[in-house]
């Protein structure tokens, strides 16, 4: 709980103003300033936006000995082009060495990319907190009971469409997913849902699924937000965010707002 209360702040100004360095989560203990933890930590965070951009846009990695050991992955979202995915990978680095200077594990998910170090091995672990949401707290003035149902169903069609097995998904980006639905004739809700691909996917499920509903606790009737967790994340909001709607296709809108039909052609005679 405290935790939470701490992070807000911070949450809300990456939301609002959506730079690159956002909500930076660090816990778990400290190392000391300057020892070899620490000199492992800045060289593999000052070196990873241009290996996760070498490598495709996924980076896992692991220097160092016994407690000095330091475990780092480093992604960007499917489509993010190398200089936006070094620079989001930059900016998410560069916010963990400032805002956690001596904690041992810390996470990032900005924009459209996330960073994660720990001094444990976190590959296909469960962890699950600490966790945190980045709500808009206006409200968002509509029709709750229609809001809700349109909201529930993007979010139960993301979660299915981020952690099924695509042809064509690859294996560093196994669980995303970008999805859409209409509010009314003229209001898009777009959400955005990701697990790293290290996790097996009834972890991813069962992360995006409690994350959905832990949101739905905080922040039920806000104006767009996001809930992080060290492996999984989601997002939605009234606009597109983070370069991830480009491609996505979009679904007639709701019957009840439908354009009238037009009349029949008239044939001339
Ligand atoms: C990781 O850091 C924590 C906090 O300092 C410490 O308690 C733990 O023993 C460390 N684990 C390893 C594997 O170094
Ligand atoms: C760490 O090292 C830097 C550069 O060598 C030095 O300026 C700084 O004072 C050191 N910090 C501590 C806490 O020892
Ligand atoms: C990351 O890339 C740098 C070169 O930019 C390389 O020297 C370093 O070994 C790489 N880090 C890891 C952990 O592989
Ligand atoms: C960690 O850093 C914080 C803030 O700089 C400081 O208050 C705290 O004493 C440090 N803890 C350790 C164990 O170095
Ligand atoms: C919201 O919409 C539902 C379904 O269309 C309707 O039954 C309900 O009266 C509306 N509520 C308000 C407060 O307008």
């Amino acid at each position: 709980m405290k935790l939470k209360t701490l992070l807000l702040p911070i949450f809300y100004s990456f939301l609002i103003t959506l730079d690159s360095v956002s909500a930076q989560t660090c816990f778990n203990g400290y190392f000391k300033p300057n020892s070899t933890f620490d000199l492992n930590r800045r060289s593999l965070l000052s070196s990873l936006a241009s290996n996760v951009t070498t490598h495709n846009g996924f980076y896992s990695s692991s220097i160092g000995q016994d407690t000095n050991r330091i475990f780092i992955i480093g992604m960007c979202i499917p489509g993010t082009k190398p200089e936006e995915c070094s620079k989001c990978i930059q900016g998410g680095s560069n916010g963990l060495l400032r805002s956690c200077p001596n904690q041992t594990v810390g996470y990032v998910w900005p924009d459209c990319c996330m960073v994660r170090y720990s001094n444990i091995s976190f590959s296909g672990s469960l962890v699950m907190e600490p966790s945190g949401p980045v709500s808009n707290p206006q409200p968002i003035n509509i029709n709750l009971t229609l809001f809700d149902r349109t909201w529930e169903e993007l979010m139960s069609r993301t979660i299915t469409a981020a952690t099924s097995t695509h042809e064509s998904s690859s294996l560093k980006h196994k669980y995303y997913a970008a999805e859409v639905a209409s509010l009314t004739a003229f209001q898009t809700i777009y959400a955005m849902m990701e697990c790293t691909p290290d996790v097996s996917q009834a972890y991813c499920e069962f992360c995006l699924k409690k994350t959905v509903d832990d949101y739905k606790k905080c922040c039920h009737g806000h104006k767009g937000g996001a809930f992080v967790r060290p492996f999984c994340f989601i997002r939605w909001d009234l606009y597109p965010f983070a370069g991830a709607f480009e491609n996505v296709i979009f679904p007639p809108p709701p019957p009840q707002f439908s354009l009238q039909p037009s009349p029949p052609p008239r044939f001339l005679p």
